[in-house]
């Protein structure tokens, strides 16, 4: 995708968030060169700030997702089993953009709905090999109550609603009858490699610059 275009999705973004009343913190409006200095180091390596992805794909508006870091813990305290094993995002999907069907290997993810449309997520458990089972049942705690779903069932969560997926359960989603502001609160994240998707995608974006950043993504920093 262009600069321009994320240049754009940062400005309308920003603004789908804060009509929610959220905040994105401070670092989030730091220029490029601010985001580079060597100060700005644990920021790079936690993997915090803005994430636009269109999986490489170049059709945002049906393939994409909207993403900001906010926290993330680090493989070492992961590791260890104590400190900051969490991380948090602040996401939107578009109505009927798909975020594609992926499992992760370590992460345990609660997507929420944090308003707006319906969140629409589609599940399948593992096959022994880690695949995608098409026939078994999905069982997703959803706010302290345990849901039973055949295979493939599109789960739909209303502003206010949230479900865990545990490491290994397949998922995609989209939003319907309006955008969608979605939360997620997770195990330390490391997008670079604890995404496995269905369809042989990436998980950055490729941009062409034709205009300046006005921030960096993600994607940006190494
Ligand atoms: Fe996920």
């Amino acid at each position: 995708m262009n600069r321009s275009q994320v240049n754009a999705i940062l400005k309308e973004s920003d603004a789908f968030i804060r009509s929610f009343g959220h905040i994105l913190p401070p670092f989030a409006y730091w220029s490029p060169e601010r985001m580079r200095a060597p100060d700005a180091a644990d920021i790079r390596a936690r993997g915090l700030g803005w994430d636009i992805t269109d999986y490489g794909q170049g059709r945002f508006e049906e393939l994409g997702l909207f993403l900001f870091t906010t926290r993330n813990g680090t493989v070492e305290d992961l590791q260890r089993g104590r400190g900051m094993l969490y991380a948090e995002k602040i996401m939107i999907t578009r109505t009927h953009q798909l975020s594609p069907m992926h499992r992760h290997t370590v992460k345990a993810e609660d997507i929420i709905n944090r308003g707006g449309g319906d969140l629409v997520i589609e599940l399948f458990g593992p096959d022994e090999t880690g695949g995608i089972d098409r026939a078994a049942e999905v069982v997703v705690p959803c706010d302290g109550t345990l849901r039973r779903l055949p295979a493939g069932a599109h789960l739909r969560l209303t502003p206010g609603e949230s479900v865990t997926l545990m490491p290994g359960l397949w998922h995609a989603f989209w939003a319907e009858k309006a955008d969608c502001l979605v939360g997620e609160v997770s195990t330390v994240n490391d997008d670079r490699t604890d995404n496995i998707f269905e369809m042989p995608i990436g998980r950055f974006s490729e941009i062409t610059e034709d205009e300046a950043p006005v921030h960096l993504l993600v994607s940006d920093y190494p």
